[in-house]
């Protein structure tokens, strides 16, 4: 199968193509969004393998954490009772680690940023589920992800895996010990899902839905047919 090298200008929402040295390409930010037991973490590391064998550099990495500091916070933020201002103050400060560490110095050297969870996941988890203050949470967001020109640093394409909160329990049941969210209610995390769909009509543009109740490979298939659609894989590529 041929490679096909493609680079990818992102400006806002909006990719086009060109035909530039690989070196030069502008970095891409995908974040991967839905409620515990979608199947993020399944896919993430596939589709960092489908960049790879078209030629990209990426980096994979996740919220809260993705620095030594930022995990130590997720720790403590998964595994501590807390009220919710302080467990906002907490993500918030873990995604200010990680965005100057480790997203920002990436986009600049042109990687693909694969980031599960981001921003939409403070708003569906800390504003929607548990029904803190969102002008607060906005005002967080601006002190975290404003840039030198103002605007606010987001991720260019979010992967929303879009899942009944029943199906995704009835997979965590079998799967892992819960860690402080996971534990919670049904009813959580219908507020949860509420919020993020929420989150995706407010920005169509920006979000990839993926019908996440599905099996493994017609995920898949969603997930690569959605990046191929918008030129951003050359190919659809085989699941692992
Ligand atoms: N499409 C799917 N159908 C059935 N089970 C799945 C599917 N995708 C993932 N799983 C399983 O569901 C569980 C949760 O998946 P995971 O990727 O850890 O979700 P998340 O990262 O969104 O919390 C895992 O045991 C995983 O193997
Ligand atoms: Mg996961």
């Amino acid at each position: 199968m041929s490679t096909i090298v493609r680079s990818i200008v992102i400006s806002g929402a909006n990719e086009r193509m060109n035909t530039a040295n690989a070196a030069v390409r502008p970095g891409l930010f995908v974040s991967f969004e839905g409620i515990d037991g979608a199947g993020k973490s399944t896919h993430i590391a596939a589709l960092a393998d489908a960049f790879r064998a078209q030629g990209r550099s990426v980096t994979l990495t996740r919220e809260p954490g993705g620095t030594p500091l930022a995990e130590k916070l997720r720790t403590l933020v998964l595994g501590d009772a807390m009220d919710a201002l302080t467990e906002a103050l907490l993500i918030f400060a873990a995604r200010r680690d990680h965005l100057r560490q480790v997203i920002e110095p990436a986009l600049a050297r042109g990687d693909v940023v694969l980031c599960d969870r981001f921003t939409d996941a403070t708003f569906a988890y800390q504003g929607a589920g548990r029904g803190f203050d969102e002008d607060v949470l906005s005002t967080l967001e601006h002190w975290v992800q404003a840039q030198d020109d103002g605007q606010l640093r987001q991720p260019d394409v979010t992967v929303w895996f879009d899942i009944s909160p029943q199906s995704a329990a009835s997979r965590l049941a079998d799967a892992r010990v819960p860690d402080r969210f996971e534990a919670q209610p049904l009813a959580f995390f219908e507020r949860v899902a509420a919020g993020y769909a929420a989150r995706a009509q407010a920005a169509p543009e920006r979000f990839l839905r993926i019908d996440a109740d599905a099996d493994r490979h017609t995920v898949w298939q969603q997930v690569t047919g959605a990046f191929v659609r918008r030129g951003l894989l050359a190919i659809m590529v085989a699941p692992r």
